[in-house]
């Protein structure tokens, strides 16, 4: 497709999509849906080509299901519209002719998706009906659920317990053999452990990429200059369609068997047990995996499947609710090109596409330099999204984002959205390439990139901006906690010259306060309040909000922890501050140089001469714990916990006997890893430390 094609084909989606949001169908004349519809029907034919034809979508898969919702929606209203050539019926187009192209005895079929709790009980209510049974009698018709994985389809065929071949979906119907390739998977047994497998087996499955193994390809992709990829579906894609099977046995693959093709030989009568003797052949199967009575409990396993997404080490995009009665499958069928006795409950989109207009650089309270993308709004999970972090510079060159790109742009849960990389083929020629500007965009200091950190800092000690940030963040709840202090006060009190350095805080007065714009006498009283308060926090608040490099909560209280006063952290060495658990050379480093600026003593001395607390309570030491289960243990928490925050985690560890540090190095005993574990949990796995869930920190405690 040329890339004037690809841009048209991009406007006319953004003007259906704006077309579709601003008005219902039932408020249009027949003549006007019939242009829609044939509007629709064209433009989802054409995306349904570049994903299955040519592999290089330029929708997300969430933007191309709502565009397949609405054309559905039309032609239910006006079944006329719905003629043989819709693409509610058709899968997409042929493949690509460089691999061996191979037809699949039995198309493989796609599903159906359902988007709400109503839409799935219509389904199982329509199969109840339709496999002969009133709904009364439904006790027997037992569903399976299985995650649905966001990879790619593969078709595997045994033959005598040999894998013979492994084949892509491509349209269903005609796929790739992608036998040489799929050898290199070592999950997927290249012959079948006995006994009684079938002479011939079709095994059909999804390939996909674990989140870690996602995370560590981009990392070597990245150290050797190459590019990296936007998320693990796209990874596995390549990965998978290499037409070099030594590049493919570099790429660490996984593989879940999902169900059985065309099979010479008995297999069990019941999907599930199909999928357990596929497991004892030596087949991967998701452990996942599970059964509901009803179709309310099939409901309330998928919703709680939703909220366990991130915490995942796959990514799905759903859960697939089927029959898991084969004679009900038998009986049920399929319509077009999807079965009827499966579905796919999709979760809302994570990922959306829209167009990059700019990239800004932030300014962090450490100096750190953060490029910021700006966007055209886009909603994401009913979120309206128009900024996203890009990271660092690194990230946007290795994965060539360029400013006027169509980006993939991902919101996960409360995570910062993030831009995952540029839709390659959307390009015109306009875009731009960015680079990194040699001088703080605020202070006008030039640019420092320390040496083996990704990251580049604005390393004057005078820029305003990052003196904005510092007490930003000096008044934030983990640090000081004073409440009303946020970032525009930050900036108003900084601006007016009220707060030059931290300890002014504590000498602001209600007339310097008054004075201000959006200030009155309440507001003043209720933030001196707030800063009086702010004078009493524990000493590990104090440490943290200072805004050391490196220090973040963890370590602030291992290090109020070993030290009684803020006076006595001051005067320690380095040797003493590596011997604090948690704290490495790094860290020890950075709060030893912290303490050796002389504008960083004066603050010291003057916020213990304003009256703030920098001293140690008693139940901020490490007091030994009685012996418990983590006794002599230490413990890093990640990622977000589903039942408790991370500080009640760690409160949890020290009950047990346990230290706690920020870190996972050699000495970590043990990582708790909640949803989006992200590098410390990849980190656990290289050094080989056991890895706890929530569940088993709880199970510890009772
Ligand atoms: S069943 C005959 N089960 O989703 C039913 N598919 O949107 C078709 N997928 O092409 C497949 N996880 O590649 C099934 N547990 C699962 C699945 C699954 C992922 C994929 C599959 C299919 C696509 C359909």
């Amino acid at each position: 497709m040329s890339v004037t094609a690809t841009k048209s084909l991009i406007e006319r989606t953004r003007a259906l999509q704006k077309s579709l949001e601003k008005r219902a169908t039932d408020s249009r004349t027949p003549e006007d849906i019939s242009v829609l519809h044939a509007e629709l029907s064209d433009v989802l034919l054409l995306h349904g080509q570049r994903y299955y034809g040519l592999d290089d979508p330029v929708i997300s898969d969430g933007e191309y299901d709502d565009l397949m919702v609405r054309l559905r929606e039309i032609e239910d209203q006006y079944p006329m519209l719905a003629t043989e050539n819709s693409p509610a019926l058709r899968v997409g187009t042929a493949p690509l002719a460089a691999f061996t192209k191979v037809e699949h005895p039995e198309p493989l079929l796609s599903l159906a998706n359902a988007f709400s709790d109503e839409d799935i009980r219509a389904w199982y209510e329509r199969g109840v009906r339709n496999a002969g049974m009133d709904l009364q009698s439904e006790a027997r018709l037992h569903l399976a659920l299985e995650p649905k994985i966001d990879g790619v389809a593969l078709a595997l065929t045994y033959e005598a317990g040999t894998l013979v071949r492994a084949a892509t979906r491509g349209n269903g119907r005609v796929g790739e053999d992608v036998t040489e390739n799929v050898r290199t998977i070592r999950s997927i047994p290249l012959t079948l452990s006995g006994p009684g497998f079938p002479s011939r087996l079709e095994v059909r499955g999804e390939v996909y990429f674990q989140r870690s193994a996602f995370e560590r390809l981009n990392a070597r992709l990245l150290k050797e200059g190459q590019k990296t990829f936007a998320n693990p579906r796209n990874a596995a894609a390549g990965s998978l369609r290499q037409l070099d099977s030594r590049i493919t046995a570099m790429r660490p693959l996984s593989f879940f068997s999902y169900g059985v093709g065309p099979t010479t030989g008995e297999l069990p009568s019941f999907h599930s047990e199909r999928l357990q003797q596929l497991e004892n052949w030596g087949l991967p199967v998701s452990p996942d995996n599970c059964r509901a009575d009803s179709v309310d409990e099939a409901i309330r396993l998928a919703l709680s499947w939703s909220d366990r997404r991130e915490s995942m080490d796959y990514e799905i995009d759903g859960v697939v609710v089927k029959f898991d009665d084969i004679s009900v499958q038998q009986q049920l069928g399929s319509v077009s090109n999807a079965p009827r006795w499966a579905i796919a409950y999709k979760f809302p989109a994570q990922e959306v596409t829209t167009t990059l207009r700019d990239i800004i650089v932030n300014v962090g309270r450490t100096g750190q330099i953060t490029p910021e993308a700006v966007l055209d709004p886009v909603q994401i999970g009913g979120v309206r999204v128009s900024q996203a972090t890009l990271h660092n510079a690194d990230y946007i060159l290795s994965r060539d984002i360029r400013i006027g790109d169509t980006v993939l742009v991902k919101r996960a849960g409360d995570v910062i959205p993030k831009v995952l990389g540029p839709v390659v083929s959307a390009r015109t020629g306009t875009e731009e390439r960015w680079t990194l500007p040699s001088n703080c965009p605020v202070c006008g200091a030039p640019l420092e990139r320390i040496e083996g950190e990704a990251d580049t800092y604005c390393v004057s000690a005078d820029c305003p901006e990052q003196f904005v940030r510092l007490v930003e963040h000096f008044a934030s709840r983990n640090a000081m906690d004073i409440e009303g202090l946020g970032s525009k006060l930050a900036n108003l009190l900084a601006r007016e010259r009220l707060v030059e350095h931290l300890d002014d805080l504590f000498r602001l007065q209600a007339d310097d306060l008054v004075a201000l714009e959006g200030f009155g006498d309440k507001r003043a009283r209720n933030l001196l309040q707030g800063i009086e308060q702010a004078r009493h926090r524990p000493l590990a608040n104090l440490v943290f909000a200072l805004g050391i490099r490196h220090v973040g909560k963890t370590t602030a209280e291992a290090i109020a922890g070993a030290f009684p006063s803020l006076d006595a952290l001051a005067s320690a060495n380095l040797d003493a501050l590596k011997s604090v658990p948690g704290v490495g050379t790094v860290v020890a480093q950075s709060v030893y140089d912290w303490f050796r600026i002389d504008r960083n003593r004066r603050l010291v001395d003057a916020l213990t001469s304003l009256g703030v607390n920098t001293v140690r309570r008693e139940e901020e030491a490490h007091a030994p714990v009685e012996e418990g289960p983590l006794s002599g243990k230490t413990v890093v928490v990640t990622g977000t916990l589903e039942g408790m925050t991370r500080e009640e985690a760690k409160k949890m560890i020290t009950a047990l006997g346990g230290k706690t540090a920020s870190s996972v190095s050699r000495k970590t005993d043990f990582l708790v890893a909640g949803a989006s574990p992200g590098s410390k949990l990849e980190k656990a796995n290289e050094l080989g430390i056991q890895v706890l869930s929530e569940r088993d920190l709880l199970n510890l405690l009772s």
